[in-house]
């Protein structure tokens, strides 16, 4: 039996899973597909039902695959998708979700991030942003890889407040949002979403957290998917098309790490001390 997966809690006021189901990579190669869908299911079966995807992964494959794998299950799901800098346009950004929103064959994305910040004032954007949401295309919408000068900038932008999640990379090896980002947001109520919590895998083979998780009868991934969710506002999209990964990922939510453990962790990877200008995958 698993322990329930922890929530956080939207500007809207929806409960989202606090540990979900990345898609990066899916979508590339034909004969992955149906891995790729068994795998979305799993995780879902499980309770991650929040899936991230975007118009880029596998030049809309990944969402081909999405909207398959949701084909009798869209309700049970929260389902994010990205737009890229360059269609971030007033007219772009309707034209870029019309387009998601056929390939993931539903009439609705529940979350529409911008990728990362482009060329088009952020004004267009938003304004684009909302009128899905009166159209009742999207539900809400954020923006990803953005700094702390850049979600200022959003909130001085007409209806930018209304921002509900950043999606950012943030994992043990990458903490620098911890030292302003993450907390500008927990202030706001904005959402932050950790891309690659396990850093595209490669923390899996860490020695010290290797050593760590032995105590908790877990994995290296397990553990750094479980510091993540230790933080208040923050979800998880760990991203695998394997069904033992995704069990294993899902295990993450059991793990209640210790103050000794936190400490340990803190001395393996430091915490910022000043800013750290933030980093993106
Ligand atoms: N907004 C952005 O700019 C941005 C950027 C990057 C990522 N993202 C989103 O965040 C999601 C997650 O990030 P990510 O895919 O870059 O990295 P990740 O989730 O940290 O790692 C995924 C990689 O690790 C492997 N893996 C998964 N679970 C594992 C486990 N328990 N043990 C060992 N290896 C494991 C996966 O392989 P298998 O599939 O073979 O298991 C895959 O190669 C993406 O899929 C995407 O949805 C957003």
């Amino acid at each position: 039996m698993h322990d329930e997966i922890p929530t956080v809690t939207l500007p809207s006021g929806i409960a989202v899973p606090a540990l979900g189901l990345g898609t990066w990579k899916m979508g590339e190669i034909k004969n992955r597909a149906n891995e790729e869908i068994d795998s979305l299911r799993l995780g879902i079966d499980l309770g991650m039902t929040l899936v991230d995807t975007a118009e880029m992964y596998g030049d809309g494959g990944a969402e081909r695959v999405v909207g398959k794998a949701l084909e009798d299950r869209r309700d049970e799901v929260f389902l994010v998708s990205k737009l890229y800098p360059w269609n971030a346009s007033r007219a772009g950004t309707i034209a870029a979700c019309e387009s998601s929103l056929a390939r993931l064959d539903t009439d609705r994305i529940d979350l529409y991030l911008l990728h990362w910040r482009g060329e088009y004032p952020l004004t267009e954007t938003v304004a684009a942003f909302e009128t899905l949401r009166s159209q009742g295309k999207i539900g809400a919408w954020g923006v990803s890889n953005f700094d702390v000068p850049d979600m200022e900038e959003l909130f001085a932008v007409e209806g930018g407040s209304n921002c509900a999640a950043n999606q950012v990379l943030y994992n043990l090896a990458r903490r620098g949002i911890e030292h302003d980002l993450l907390p500008w947001c927990q202030t706001r109520g904005v959402a932050v979403m950790a891309y690659s919590p396990i850093e595209q895998g490669l923390l899996a083979h860490n020695p010290e957290l290797i050593r760590i998780a032995k105590a908790y009868q877990a994995t290296p991934a397990q553990l750094a998917v479980a510091f993540l969710l230790e933080r208040e506002g923050v979800i998880a999209i760990p991203k695998s098309a394997s069904l033992k990964r995704v069990r294993e990922n899902r295990g993450a939510a059991d793990i209640e790490i210790s103050e000794e453990d936190m400490d340990a962790l803190d001395l393996a990877f430091s915490p910022p001390t000043q800013k750290v200008p933030l980093e993106m995958i």
